[in-house]
């Protein structure tokens, strides 16, 4: 193939990519926005509409016990490795149609980009289920079952309407006694994520695509703070004991903090009051907290650093306050092989790779404990994700896929992808 006919092709199939983002953004739990949530029900609509695509490519699409979508492209050799790529399905509430989808989205292109070829290994596409933390607070669902880490622990999170996420499973029809087939077995021989950037980095320096070196770390947790519901009118100011402005102090000490810290990110993003009345002294306040940096240390540090805030502005107000740690995931390295080889895809295609951390979580992070992981990033328009205004500029997801194709052919001379005959 010519080089101008492989150009053409990569922007044709870009097209297609970014018209089936707009399509599967169709699926959704609200009306006129994205939010697609853990086994919600338009997943079910996600999954039949990605398996009408991986049907004519020969691939039976089949959700596993946590409702992640996967299919085998089979290599030429049965006993070949096999190599993963692909991303999440859920969104955060109104969402951008890219965060995730753009990665499945890209790996089934990839797949008809190869035009019928099979490669000395075997490729399965996989939509994870859930990555976002949104259903149940905890993120990577979907990915912590390919590492065997869905622990009962996990299984008993509840979402605001009181289901466990085994109920979630049991209601979607999936059967959890199978968990166990999910875990990654020894053919599966590496991971390849593509995601946007969702910030501002690759626009800054004027690149189209970035290839990750590690993955933030981050913590999350929940903070209630609880004082005296009491009547708005009558109670004096200096006899109240306001959950709220005590929750407010301590924002505004997560911000200090992280500002005072180079290379840290806290984020206060939920907060709920009860009663949540205007003529009511709020009686309680329930407030996230997202911490992350790549230095494991001053993330812990910050952490005990706004904890210890919490405690000792309630204390001087005359509140409490609990402290409940939902997640704690140290920052992940990506694999310097696939790092490098990515670079060297990036650079054939006629791009300038841009080496960057990521402060966003994804699936990878979770992948990395059992088979080498490695994520290409997309730049991001404005550097906006997690909201309506989400975009990506076609001719770079052209330059995506032209840089995963020659990645491809790349990695069917690697070691690591031989059949397992021939590997090390
Ligand atoms: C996922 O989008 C995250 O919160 O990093
Ligand atoms: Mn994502
Ligand atoms: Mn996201």
């Amino acid at each position: 193939m010519t080089l101008t006919q492989k150009t053409a092709n990569a922007r044709r199939l870009a097209e297609r990519a970014v018209a089936r983002c707009r399509t599967l953004a169709s699926f959704s739990e609200d009306a006129g926005s994205l939010r697609r949530t853990f086994l919600s029900p338009p997943m079910r609509d996600v999954h039949r509409e990605i398996a009408s695509w991986l049907a004519p490519l020969g691939m039976k699409a089949r959700i596993d016990a946590v409702g992640n979508l996967r299919a085998i492209y089979p290599a030429i050799d049965p006993s070949a490795a096999r190599l993963l790529i692909g991303s999440h399905l859920d969104t955060v509430p109104n969402a951008g149609i890219y965060d995730g989808m753009l990665g499945v989205v890209l790996a089934v292109a990839l797949l008809e980009g190869l035009e019928g070829r099979h490669l000395p290994y075997a490729i399965e596409v996989i939509g994870f289920s859930e990555e976002e933390g949104v259903r149940f607070g905890i993120p990577f669902i979907g990915s912590r079952a390919l590492v065997g880490r869905i622990d009962d622990e996990l299984l008993n999170k509840s979402d605001a309407a009181g289901a466990s996420v085994q109920e979630a499973i049991e209601q979607f029809g999936l059967n959890l006694a199978e968990i166990q087939q999910d875990v990654l077995d020894n053919d599966a021989c590496a991971y390849l994520e593509f995601h946007i950037e969702q910030g501002p980095v690759l626009e800054n320096v004027g690149r189209a695509l970035g290839v990750v070196g590690a993955i933030a770390g981050q913590t999350r947790m929940d903070f209630v703070f609880t004082g005296l519901a009491n009547h708005a009118g009558t109670t004096p100011m200096n006899l109240r004991f306001d959950a709220m402005a005590g929750a407010a102090e301590w924002i505004i000490a997560v911000e200090r903090t992280a500002k005072n810290t180079p290379g840290l990110v806290a984020t206060v993003g939920s907060v709920e009051t009860r009663p949540g009345a205007t003529n009511v002294i709020a009686g309680e306040v329930r407030a996230t907290l997202d911490v992350r940096h790549s230095n494991d240390d001053q993330r812990n540090r910050a952490v005990e650093q706004i904890s210890c805030a919490s405690q000792d502005i309630a204390r001087a107000r005359g509140l409490s306050v609990s402290v409940n740690t939902r997640m704690n995931q140290p920052a992940v390295p990506m694999d310097a092989t696939l790092v490098a080889q990515i670079e060297r895809a990036i650079h054939d295609v006629g791009c300038e790779p841009h080496r960057m951390g990521s402060g966003a979580g994804h699936d990878a992070m979770i992948l990395a404990e059992k088979v080498p992981s490695a994520m290409i990033f997309l730049r991001t328009p404005n550097g906006i994700s997690h909201d309506p205004t989400e975009s990506v500029s076609v001719a770079d997801v052209a330059k995506a896929i032209e840089c995963g194709l020659q990645l491809l052919d790349q990695l069917s001379s690697h070691p690591l992808f031989q059949p397992r005959t021939l590997r090390a």
